[in-house]
């Protein structure tokens, strides 16, 4: 009895690892319907020699549509800003002070998604396509997803406004290069934009307390 229920655990298991890898986006997770996705864990032994992807760090302007491997989308967005000391909850990106301020926020053609580093997990923030608001250009749209970097000022809450509006964009920057490393060492097409629609974006998450920066399409090479 124990050996059957373990079987069929085994195979559930993998039957919902195979459709995650499928398609990344669209299946529920298994988190109750709420539609958030738990990223893989990162291979920490991958990618090319440091010296070699600085040799191969660019923009891309032309994009492929078809969907990002899961295993990529989840070493990129812990490439950008993820946890890479828990002991000390500490970020792949420095930030100034340690605010930690800038969000991760993915845009696919079914949903908008918020990166929670802490959980290794992308949350659904809301439904439909938003990359077209966005990003005003077509060529870009071809890109499944588009990371929007977005400073959450509500973690910046000692600064000076002045202060403010200097180290967030800093911040932002290391984001948007571990963005551009990760990319090259993987072989995927990035561009950092910062031609997008700024309100519109902030209106599609509910910005209320933050500044939208940088976006990010990203797809396959
Ligand atoms: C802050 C920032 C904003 C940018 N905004 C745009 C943009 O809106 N559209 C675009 O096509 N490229 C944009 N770029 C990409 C630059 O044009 C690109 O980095 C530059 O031409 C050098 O090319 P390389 O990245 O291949 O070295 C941006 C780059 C940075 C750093």
């Amino acid at each position: 009895m124990k050996v059957k229920v373990l079987i069929i655990t085994a195979l559930a298991l993998a039957m919902s690892a195979v459709s995650f890898g499928q398609n990344s986006f669209t299946v529920d997770a298994g988190d109750g319907g709420t539609g958030n996705l738990v990223l893989e864990p990162c291979e920490l032994g991958g990618g090319m020699p440091f010296m070699e992807v600085l040799k191969e760090r660019k923009s891309n302007r032309d994009f492929q549509p078809a969907e990002i491997e899961s295993r990529l989308l989840s070493g990129l967005l812990w490439a950008a800003n993820g946890i890479n000391r828990p002991g000390e909850n500490k970020r792949t990106a420095p930030s100034s002070r340690n605010s930690q301020e800038i969000d991760i926020y993915v845009l696919t053609n079914n949903g908008v998604y918020l990166y929670m580093p802490e959980d290794q997990q992308v949350k659904k923030v809301r439904s439909g396509d938003s990359r077209k608001t966005v990003i005003k250009s077509d060529k870009e749209m071809n890109a499944p997803i588009v990371l929007l970097l977005v400073a959450n000022y509500d973690k910046m809450k000692g600064y000076e406004t002045a202060d403010r509006d200097f180290y967030a964009p800093l911040d932002c920057g290391y984001v948007s290069q571990n963005i551009y490393l990760y990319c090259a060492s993987e072989h995927l097409r990035t561009v950092a934009m910062g031609n997008i629609d700024r309100v519109a974006a902030a209106k599609i998450l509910g910005l209320k307390n933050g500044k939208v920066m940088l976006a990010h399409p990203v797809s396959m090479d």
